[in-house]
């Protein structure tokens, strides 16, 4: 069984209690995909082969586990409006959508490689993938076929906004989405979510979909309170989601009743950014005890970034995050929005998915925005410069 020795490293964060378990000059050992130690470096047994960390940052890999990575076309516009004054809404997924639809199979599979090697390239080692941008059976099949390609964690969101041809007959894409469409996207994802807000599905729609997915096997997640406040956040206890996104119009009620739940939440730092938003979200959800996670929400619309250090960064900055709290809740807590404890932290027995970075701490993430700090990205131990499932 051949072992790779991780040396020479600054700072190795493992994230194995509540906090980062931080080790100073530490090394890992790798062994059939897995972490088999840690400890001091000056105590590293042998290996066959071995990585000068060179005295950088070692984390987790990042748990990206809200994107919408599978999409054709460009909303550059949409964001040189909004940064001018107009606000977001639910209209521009459409004008993905068009573009999607007419995208083949090959060119969706092309952009999303693309796409992946980018957050790749940024540390990310795992990535949740929703649907959305297809709409109809065909589309939103060929759109989880590829993410399929691409990652385990798919998602189906059949019920992101009502496409054009339903506006008059809303409930008759509700009827769609929990019947043909939910039953041909089945063999392809794993979870289902919802986009319940205004302009997009009711509490009632949203439970409605989301119940029907799970009769058929599909755990429930769910796009809540991102334009507006509704009881969104009720239904996605209720339903037992395993995290609640977004949240940015969320009140006090909300914050507490999520802190006593299992579902965690998370929240999108990127789109909070590009749509102008701001308030401790954050820092109300952690000093309630919520479990929180990070995430990109990449997509063209709200967020298009594919940089999870940038998100930790804008967490820190706009969201009320200390940097401690922001790394964790990218690795650990979206490995926990994905309940997946395997993977999001470097214990003994974990995968080895891993960031290798050329900064002597951890902080440099938010201290050093925009600034490429990740030199190798790990996944299951190998080092990895496409991205592979
Ligand atoms: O998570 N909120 C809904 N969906 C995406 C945005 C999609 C788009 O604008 O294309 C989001 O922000
Ligand atoms: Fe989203």
């Amino acid at each position: 069984m051949s072992s790779k020795l991780i040396r020479n490293i600054g700072q190795l964060i493992t994230n194995s209690e509540r906090d980062l378990g931080i080790i100073n000059d530490a090394a890992l050992v790798i062994e059939e995909h897995k972490v088999v130690w840690v400890g001091a470096n000056s105590a590293a047994p042998d290996a066959d082969e071995s990585i000068d960390a060179l005295g950088g940052t070692v984390t987790p890999g990042f748990v990206d586990s809200h994107t919408h990575a599978v999409f054709a076309g460009d909303r550059s516009k949409d964001y040189v409006a909004r940064m001018t004054g107009s606000k977001y809404a639910t209209g521009g997924i459409k004008t993905t959508v068009a573009a999607t639809r007419s995208a083949s199979e090959a060119e969706l599979i092309k952009n999303t490689q693309s796409v992946l090697r980018k957050c790749q390239s940024q540390g990310t080692t795992t990535v949740e993938i929703k649907s959305g941008y297809g709409l109809n059976v065909e589309s939103e099949v060929k759109i989880l076929k590829v993410a399929q390609e691409f990652t385990d964690e798919t998602t189906y969101l059949g019920a992101h906004v009502i496409p054009i041809e339903f506006e008059s007959n809303r409930n008759g894409y509700v009827k769609l989405v929990k019947g043909e469409m939910l039953q041909a996207a089945l063999p392809y994802c794993k979870w289902i979510d919802v986009f319940c807000d205004t302009g997009a599905f009711t509490v009632d729609q949203s439970r409605r979909i989301l119940n029907a997915g799970r009769a058929a096997g599909m755990m429930p997640r769910i796009h809540a309170n991102q334009l507006t406040r509704t009881s969104a956040v009720e239904l996605a206890i209720e339903v037992d989601a395993a995290s609640a996104d977004h949240l940015s119009a969320s009140n006090d009620a909300d914050i507490e009743a999520l802190a006593s739940s299992s579902t965690v939440a998370t929240l999108l730092p990127g789109a909070e950014f590009s749509t102008g938003h701001q308030g401790k979200l954050g820092r109300r959800l952690l000093d309630a005890h919520a479990q929180v996670a990070i995430a990109t929400d990449c997509n063209p619309g709200s967020s298009f970034t594919t940089s999870m250090p940038f998100c930790i960064a804008a967490a820190v900055s706009l969201l009320g995050f200390t940097v401690d709290e922001a790394l964790y809740a990218a690795t650990a807590g979206g490995a926990a929005a994905l309940r997946n404890s395997d993977i999001g932290n470097l214990a003994i027995g974990s995968r080895a998915d891993i960031a290798i970075l050329k900064s002597p701490s951890y902080v440099h993430l938010a201290y050093r925005p925009g600034v490429q700090l990740v030199e190798k990205t790990l996944k299951a131990g190998r080092e990895v410069n496409t991205w592979q499932k």
